[in-house]
């Protein structure tokens, strides 16, 4: 089952999937995205990841096209068969095609017609985090040029991967965003410092994707490990200045930021709040 896709339904060899030109996701970015890690077989979080969805469809103004029966069922048989057993499943929900082109009307910007819904999925490997090394990682900083509806987990990810890609060239494994001086998030993750044993990390806004691993991090692994947490924004000189930097997504769980635009973090390597919270942290997916 290695390369096959969920597209509207069917099941095909990844080759096999067709999906319109005329598609709004291809066209305009018009859909969404989620992206639910699975670790020993197993999805990890899933109803928040569905969630999520939910509320990125909402804000988009796209009707749910499956309730959540069908999703789970949907998402079961094509992850049942799965030969990876530590992998993320992608999903995407664009508006789709239009129903009818017969007017020869086949690409507008205003969303005024009938369209196809289109939900694709695939899956691709990931690592097991329990047999992970946790080493810390470079990040340069950039500034958050991104539309301020960063809350939609939108497919339109021009920006970041633009400034992923910068970062790449630079050796650093991702751009922390800034906003008015204030950090926002990573381009696929949410940034936490550390300063006097203080973990801060920027509260839920339209200015950041509310990350399904932060929220679990929040309110489950701080508070297990017992560390004090404010939920504020923090400016690029705290960041710089803080004892540990660790960013969070779903397919890396928490991962250290030991070199930040050159400059290193607790000597470069990774601090033992950190350390501690990543141990927590794998506990609950093994
Ligand atoms: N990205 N912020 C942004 C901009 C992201 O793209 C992501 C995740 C996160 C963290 O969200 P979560 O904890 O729910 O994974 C924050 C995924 C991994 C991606 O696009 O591949």
């Amino acid at each position: 089952m290695k390369n096959k896709v969920f597209l509207n339904g069917t099941i095909y060899n990844a080759k096999d999937a067709k999906v319109s030109l005329f598609d709004r996701g291809y066209l305009f970015s018009d859909g969404i995205y989620e992206l639910i890690p699975y670790f020993n077989s197993k999805p990890f979080l899933l109803e928040d990841h569905y969630k999520r969805l939910q509320e990125s469809l909402k804000m988009i103004g796209l009707e749910n096209p499956y309730t959540k029966k069908e999703w789970f069922k949907n998402i079961n048989d094509f992850t049942n068969n799965s030969e990876y057993k530590n992998y993320y499943l992608y999903i995407q929900v664009t508006r789709g095609a239009p129903k009818d082109i017969s007017d020869g009307v086949l690409r507008e910007h205003a969303a005024t017609k009938n369209y196809i819904t289109a939900v694709s999925m695939f899956y691709s490997e990931i690592d097991n985090l329990q047999e992970k090394n946790i080493i810390g990682k470079k990040s340069i900083t950039m500034e958050d040029k991104r539309w301020k509806k960063c809350n939609i987990k939108s497919i339109s990810l021009l920006f970041n991967s633009y400034a992923k890609t910068l970062a790449y060239k630079e050796g650093a494994y991702e751009a922390i965003l800034i906003r008015d001086d204030v950090i926002t998030e990573g381009c696929s993750s949410n940034v936490f410092i550390v300063k006097n044993n203080i973990i801060k990390t920027a509260p839920k806004s339209n200015l950041i994707l509310p990350g399904v691993t932060r929220s679990f991090v929040i309110e489950k692994i701080i508070k297990e490990n017992g560390n004090k947490l404010l939920i504020e924004n923090f400016s690029k000189n705290e960041l710089l200045e803080s004892d540990e930097v660790f960013i969070t997504n779903s397919t890396q769980g928490i991962l250290p930021i030991t070199i930040i635009d050159n400059m290193k973090i607790n000597e470069g390597i990774c601090g033992e709040i950190t350390k501690e919270l990543y141990k927590t942290f794998i506990k609950y997916t093994g």
